[in-house]
């Protein structure tokens, strides 16, 4: 299983993210993961990337294209599949991702589109808290952890992303809407493109997602609102 999750940021796709890599068995790789990673070693890559990531704007389409091939080309545990979340971001990023998996005989199955309305990813992403020791996410209010300021999973400190205040989320939809929206169309075009609400709350996605896809991966079409 191939699926590429689309959507504006604080759509949800790193919370479904977790459940469809339980589900499917099958690698999450997320572009922003990885490029926070780097800044926070500060290797040569995250020192020259953090300025794009701290004002909201994209890292250039050649830097996260190398490192998506590097994965999908080298990387390891992809072999029952992989789920890019965050990637493609701009129509340039959609066409090589095409070619890179053309050259290994492959091809992208499904493209998941977390459609969610403005209103509620300003208020998703400023209450949204990470855990810094396992990624976990929580939210302030949606999801408020147990004990504050501590993941219930591995009891880590939780912050709050630099990019995740007002001014630069509102950078991020502005960038969202003008290049990564229209590679919508491009999976349309296409029949992969399968559209969830994702303004309700995280246990309807989730059920949503799970009635949709077959145990073995497979789509149920009757209750999928998949165009072509
Ligand atoms: P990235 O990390 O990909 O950020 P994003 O796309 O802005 O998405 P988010 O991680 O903010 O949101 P999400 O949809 O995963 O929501 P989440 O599940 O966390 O990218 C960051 C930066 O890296 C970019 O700005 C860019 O600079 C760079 N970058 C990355 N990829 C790139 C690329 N391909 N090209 C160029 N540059 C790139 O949920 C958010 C919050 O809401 C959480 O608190 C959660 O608990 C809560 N929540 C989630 N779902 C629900 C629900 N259904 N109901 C209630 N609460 C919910």
């Amino acid at each position: 299983m191939k699926l590429v999750l689309l959507g504006p940021p604080g759509a949800g796709k790193g919370t479904q993210a977790n459940l469809l890599k339980e589900l499917f068995d099958i690698a999450h790789i997320s572009t922003g993961d990885i490029l926070r990673e780097e800044m926070k070693n500060q290797t040569l890559l995250g020192k020259e990337i953090k300025k794009f990531v701290e004002s909201g704007a994209l890292v250039p389409d050649e830097v996260v294209t190398k490192i998506i091939e590097n994965r999908l080309t080298h990387g390891a545990g992809i072999s029952k599949g992989f789920m890019l979340d965050g990637f493609p971001r701009t129509r340039t990023q959609a066409e090589d991702l095409d070619k890179i998996l053309i050259t290994n005989k492959n091809s992208i199955d499904y493209a998941i589109y977390f459609k969610s309305t403005l209103s509620v990813i300003i208020q998703r992403l400023t209450g949204r808290r990470v855990c810094r020791k396992c990624g976990a996410l929580f939210h302030a209010v949606n999801k408020p952890p147990k004990k504050p300021g501590a993941c219930d999973i591995c009891s880590g400190e939780l912050y709050q992303r630099s990019d995740d205040n007002e001014e630069t989320i509102k950078n991020r939809i502005a960038i969202y809407e003008k290049s990564t929206q229209p590679i919508i169309e491009y999976y349309k075009k296409q029949g992969k493109l399968i559209k969830v609400d994702a303004d309700k709350d995280a246990d309807f996605v989730k059920s949503h997602l799970m009635e949709v896809f077959n145990k073995d991966g497979k789509l149920d079409t009757d209750k999928v609102e998949r165009r072509s």
